[in-house]
């Protein structure tokens, strides 16, 4: 038996999101950083003929390390399915249509080993989870992990948290994963659309 099951709330997404996906979604990947994230969104979503991935990070250096990982793992037609932004989630993509997609991925804070300043910021994630959640199809997911070990991520985790606790329950199933006897944990929250 493993113990723990999971042990980061990252491993706790990376589940949620493969029972979830299948071949021929539209993904969304909001903040790139090595790309570790988005090759499993691009595994799990992208056929040689089917589905979309959309991948965003501010750092012109994630994008790269990212379009390398995917390049080296899928095939030349599951890439020209993905399409990497260097620029903010503050505004995701004005091309996609509302409630097509099926998963939208956030994993806060900043790039490991990298500036801690280009840190992800409450203001702008907020304004992005609002429109991610326009554009969720029903069914679909958005997933964030949350960092309150640093002052912005706490912040950060506290008005999602909000945000989320005002959603109609008969609409939305809202459900945050905390590990409680660690301090300071990081955490997930997952959003489900109602499935009509
Ligand atoms: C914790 S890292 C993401 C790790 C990544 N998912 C992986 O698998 O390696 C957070 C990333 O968010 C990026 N970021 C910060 N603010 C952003 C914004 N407004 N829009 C998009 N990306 C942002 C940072 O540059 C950083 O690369």
């Amino acid at each position: 038996m493993t113990f723990p099951l999971f042990q980061t709330p990252l491993d706790l997404a990376h589940h949620f999101w493969r029972a979830l996906l299948k071949p021929g979604d539209i993904v969304i990947d909001a903040t790139c950083g090595n790309g570790h994230d988005t090759l499993i969104l691009a595994q799990a979503a992208l056929t040689a003929d089917s589905g979309r991935l959309i991948g965003y990070d501010i750092q012109e250096e994630a994008i790269a390390l990212t379009r390398e990982r995917l390049t080296a793992s899928l095939l030349p037609e599951q890439l020209s399915r993905v399409e990497l932004y260097c620029k903010s989630h503050r505004d995701l993509d004005d091309n996609l249509h509302d409630g097509t997609v099926a998963l939208i991925v956030y994993n806060l804070g900043y790039l490991p080993g990298s500036n801690k300043q280009l840190t992800t910021k409450r203001e702008t994630t907020l304004q992005s989870v609002r429109r991610a959640l326009s554009l969720i199809k029903p069914g679909g997911v958005l997933s964030i992990t949350c960092y309150p070990g640093h002052a912005e991520g706490a912040i950060e985790e506290a008005e999602l948290l909000t945000l989320c606790s005002q959603l109609q329950a008969n609409e939305w199933s809202c459900c945050h994963h905390r590990w409680i006897n660690r301090r300071q944990a990081p955490s997930l929250l997952i959003i489900q659309k109602e499935k009509k």
